[in-house]
Order: structure tokens, then sequence, then C-alpha cells
């Protein structure tokens, strides 16, 4: 109910302002977000490399509208790449992309392009590009881009979300050789036509679709902060004896640091996805969505300012 109710507010500029606006603001974000500038994203990158982590760096935005803002993403994301590899963070970082931030709602041919000249930057620096998962709508659309990238850049990351009933079959599809899976369970509020609905179901659709992923020649990239599903993913390393690079657990800047630094002292391979950027209010929503302990964190942030 509560996990609703946040999911739609992250979708009303209304309530954007209204958050925008409140004087809590920047310790919350600066909790999830690693700043607003590339330098901001560098010195955290190279923090989290020197721990012994990997990183996937994201450039907050989604939902682009004009081509303008389109282009200055896939600009960002150029900038981004060449710092990387200008301060030797690559292969250590790669990069997460969403291809709504690139045009994809308004003009799909825009996004492919500006997507085929990140993965060219990637490649240039000696690293990867993830395309994100985002809302069912454009599911399709991006599986399809996928398949035209990796054509010329095979080691582009898909990533699929536990709760959609067509994972399983996607899952088959995509754990081919050298084809790089991040599994998540999904974040935006999907209808129970498309997506399960309950905890249970979603939590037993991930271990089916982790199984497809560890019993088959991709590189599976398992993102998930469940302590349970961790287990099973340790477990089920060890059942299809994958060595620590042949697969990663991925985990959110922010969210449980305690067992990023656990998993990585373990000798697994752990990258933790890291946003930066101004427009982080729906990404800072769809957190505050997952887990009521942040409610309550970010609501303590507002009492006390
Ligand atoms: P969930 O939120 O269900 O929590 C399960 C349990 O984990 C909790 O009961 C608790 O024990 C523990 N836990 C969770 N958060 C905690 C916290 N803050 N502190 C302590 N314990 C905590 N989604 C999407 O739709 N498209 C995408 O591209 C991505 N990409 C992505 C990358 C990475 C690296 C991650 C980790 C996640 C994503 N996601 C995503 C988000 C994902 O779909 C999902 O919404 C969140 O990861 C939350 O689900 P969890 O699996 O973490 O468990």
């Amino acid at each position: 109910m509560l996990r609703s109710v946040i999911l739609a507010a992250s979708r009303s500029s209304r309530i954007e302002r209204l958050v925008e606006t409140a004087p809590l603001t920047r310790d919350v974000v600066r909790r999830f977000v690693a700043g607003s500038t590339v330098d901001d994203a560098l010195l955290v990158t190279s923090e989290l490399v020197t721990n012994g982590l990997a990183v996937s760096l994201d450039y907050l935005g989604e939902d682009t509208e004009t081509p303008e803002q389109a282009a200055a993403t896939r600009d960002e994301y150029l900038r981004l790449l060449s710092a990387l590899r200008a301060g030797e963070l690559t292969p250590a970082a790669e990069v997460s992309v969403k291809l709504s931030a690139l045009g994809q709602r308004f003009d799909e041919k825009l996004a492919y392009e500006h997507a085929r000249a990140i993965c060219t930057a990637a490649t240039e620096a000696g690293t990867t590009v993830t395309l994100d998962a985002e809302d069912h709508t454009t599911t399709d659309s991006t599986l399809d881009i996928l398949t035209k990238l990796r054509a010329d850049f095979p080691t582009t990351g898909a990533v699929l979300q536990a709760y959609l009933r067509r994972t399983e079959a996607d899952c088959r599809e995509l754990a081919t050789a050298g084809s790089r899976v991040r599994l998540c369970k999904g974040a935006y509020k999907e209808p129970e036509s498309v997506a399960f609905q309950s905890n249970l179901d979603v939590d037993k659709s991930f271990v089916r679709c982790l199984n497809i992923l560890m019993s088959g020649d991709g590189y599976p990239m398992m993102a998930t902060h469940d302590p349970r599903l961790i287990a099973i993913g340790e477990d089920r390393a060890r059942w299809f004896d994958r060595s620590p690079d042949e697969f990663e657990f991925q985990l959110l800047y922010g969210v449980r640091p305690e067992e990023q630094a656990r998993l990585a002292a373990e000798g697994y391979t752990v990258r933790v996805y890291t946003p930066f950027g101004d427009q982080w209010y729906a990404y800072l929503m769809r957190r505050l969505a997952e887990r009521p302990a942040n409610v309550a964190f970010f609501a303590r942030a507002l009492r006390s300012k």
C-alpha cells in the first residue's frame, strides 16, 4: 500500500517540487546519490574501487522529452567515460544507462543511436555498458535495442526484472555465452496482468530466473539486497561451479554497505550501482518505496531541519 502511494508520487511533478524544495533534502539524497557532477562521481568511484568494489555509474534522469535533453544526457556519459579512462578507473567502473533518458519514449531510433555512441566510448575506455530496465511498456523496445547493440558491442549488459511474468522466458533467451544479465526484482508499479504482485511470488520468480542464469552460459549479475536471495546466490554459485569471475553480486550505493564489504571480503565480485546528477527525485522515491525504514529516515531528516 505504502509502496504504491510512494511510486505514484514518484510520477507527480507537484510532489517533486515539494520534496526538492524541502529543507531536508541534501543529507537524505547524499546517502543514495554520489553527488551532482562527474567529479563527484569520480571521487566516490575511486573510493569504492580502492575498497575492492566494482562500480556501475548511472547519470540520473529518465523520461526525457526533447532531443536536446537526450543529446545532453549522451554527452554527459561521453564526458564521464573519458574521465573514467583518464582516471584509470576502467574496467572496474562501467556505466548503466536508461534508454528513456536518451529519448526512447519519443524516438526509439534516436535512443539507439545515442546508446551506440555511449557503447563506442565505453569500448574505447575499456569498459562496458548495461541498459537499465524501466517499466514494462519499454521492455520489448529495450530488448530490441539490446540485440542490435550486441551485434557490435557483445558485452552490453541487459537487466531483467523478476516481477515480470515474461522474465523466465527472457532469461532463457539471454543465458547464452558472453551475455551479461543483471537480475533484479523490479522497481516500478506494474499491473497484475504483467507482474507478480506478492513479495513471495516475486522472490520465487527471482530464484527460478537465477537458476536459469546460473546454469546457463552467460554472466549473471545478481542485483539484490535481500539476505535470503544473496545466500541462495552463494549456494547456486557453488552448485553450478561458478568461480568469482563467472558471476557477480550488485547492490545500490548507500544500501547495506557492510554487506557489500562482507561479500567482497569473501572473494566475490561486488559491483555498486552508483547514481549521480541533479535529477535524483524519481530514483530516490523508488528507494523509499522499497523499504519503509528509508521513509522513516527521510521523515526524521525532515523533522530535524
Ligand atoms: P527488497 O527491497 O525486497 O528487500 C528484501 C530484504 O532485503 C529486506 O527485507 C531487508 O532484509 C533487505 N534490505 C533491503 N534494503 C535494505 C536496506 N536499505 N538496509 C538493510 N536491509 C535491506 N530495478 C529496475 O526496475 N530496473 C533496474 O535496472 C534496476 N537496477 C538495479 C541495480 C542494482 C545494482 C540493484 C541492487 C537494484 C536495481 N533495481 C532495478 C532495483 C530492484 O529492482 C529492487 O527494486 C531493489 O533492489 C529492491 O529489491 P531487493 O532485491 O533489494 O529486496
